[in-house]
């Protein structure tokens, strides 16, 4: 049984030494200063460390803590299925240092209220850091838009995921206050590729900043593509499974692909034309699970199961990286992402060299949902640090 702590320490003066560092911009061996929870220095090879705590990682790699666009913490109305403190360790054992919620919650996430509030009460545990998205309609329905100017004003992000929204006369509308007032519409597109291709048709008319979520399908791809080309304000997300499966009825949706499906999802990861890596995580119990509720239960594994993509099509830990920190990050606003001064010290320490079987006994997340169990992974996040915290460590001898 592995050693587990969710530590508080007030150690955010501290240097990480003799790592490989990882972002979307580098990878090289070097040492990385951290004053006040912010980077203050990142150097090649060593570096003279006076008056801080100093952690020698010992070749492991330090990345930028992976920010997970699109979770369901299923708060409130469903902690039988996920809370925050399940749901937000499981995320920063799996080295997610920063998690979105979506609002398909019951009731909806649809108030400044209850944004605030979810925002409140999740970041107090001192687990992973959360961001709660509001429903964009009244309800999760294509209806009657939420108050977005008094949400926004504590979230940056909107989305009825999980529904798809039909009403073209409700999206131009939303389109217009995303085009006003700034904010990011994730939509889940159902069927995706021919509601991917009217939405856009919506975006090209109207502005906005239009985001897809969890992209499955070749054909969706081709679409987008040629979105991207016209110069559409558009970008776009795969989850873990889309990457790694195929061919595989487990209840998810959208439901995995085929093997060409697969092999597109692969090619849009590599080529930049999918921006991020999003969790999808979406847990459910036993009994939701006989009675055919869709979702994969992934924040414990997501990143190793992305990462042996990766590595068995030899695409760069620098790719993997911007996919997981530097896109989410510009995406929401965030002083996150890549490894420069100025920038927050959140960071997944990651051994790459690991290999493991997936096993839900390990889980943390309240539900053991998953296709995945007996898979054999490559790379695993070790430590999980926000703001020069170490918040979570895998191995406490590696301190
Ligand atoms: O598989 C899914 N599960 N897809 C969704 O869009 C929603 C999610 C959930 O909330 O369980
Ligand atoms: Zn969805």
């Amino acid at each position: 049984m592995r050693v587990l702590r969710l530590s508080d320490m007030a150690l955010s003066d501290i240097a990480f030494v003799n790592a490989r560092l990882i972002d979307a911009k580098r990878d090289f061996a070097g040492s990385i200063e951290v004053r006040g929870g912010k980077i203050q220095k990142v150097a090649r090879g060593a570096m003279p460390a006076d008056g801080l705590k100093i952690v020698d990682l010992n070749g492991l790699a330090l990345m930028p803590g992976f920010i997970d666009l699109h979770a369901h913490l299923r708060i409130p109305g469903q902690s039988h299925k996920e809370d925050f403190g399940h749901g937000l360790a499981a995320a920063l054992i799996g080295g997610f240092t920063t998690v979105c919620g979506m609002a398909n919650t019951a009731p909806a996430v649809d108030t400044a209220q209850a944004v605030a509030k979810n925002n409140k009460d999740a970041n107090s545990l001192n687990l992973a850091g959360y961001i709660q998205i509001s429903a964009i309609g009244q309800s999760l329905a294509d209806r009657v838009l939420v108050d977005t100017k008094e949400i926004g004003k504590h979230t940056p992000l909107f989305s009825n995921d999980g529904i798809n929204i039909d009403s073209s006369a409700f999206l131009k509308e939303a389109l217009a206050r995303s085009r006003e007032e700034g904010f990011l519409i994730l939509f889940h597109c159902e069927p995706e590729s021919e509601s991917i291709a009217k939405h856009l048709q919506e975006l090209s008319e109207c502005g906005g900043r239009m985001h897809f979520c969890h992209i499955s399908r070749a054909q969706s791809l081709e679409i987008i593509q040629k979105a991207k080309n016209e110069g559409l304000n558009v970008t776009c997300e795969t989850a873990p499974h889309y990457l790694y499966a195929s061919e595989n009825s487990y209840a998810v949706n959208p439901p995995i692909g085929t093997h060409a499906d697969r092999l597109a999802v692969i090619g849009a990861a590599r080529s930049g034309l999918i921006d991020a890596i999003a969790t999808d995580h979406a847990p459910h119990t036993e009994e939701d699970k006989a009675n055919g509720m869709n979702g994969i239960s992934s924040f414990d594994y997501a990143f190793s199961l992305a990462n042996t993509v990766f590595e068995e099509n030899s695409i760069s830990k620098s790719r993997l990286s911007e996919m997981l920190s530097a896109c989410p990050a510009k995406l929401i606003g965030l002083n996150k992402g890549l490894l420069e001064p100025g920038m927050d010290a959140d960071f997944s320490i990651v051994d790459f060299s690991a290999e493991y079987q997936i096993n839900t006994n390990d889980f943390y997340s309240k539900s053991k949902n998953t296709p995945f169990a007996g898979e054999h992974v490559k790379g695993r996040t070790e430590m999980s640090i926000i703001g020069g915290n170490i918040r979570h460590e895998r191995n406490r001898q590696a301190l």
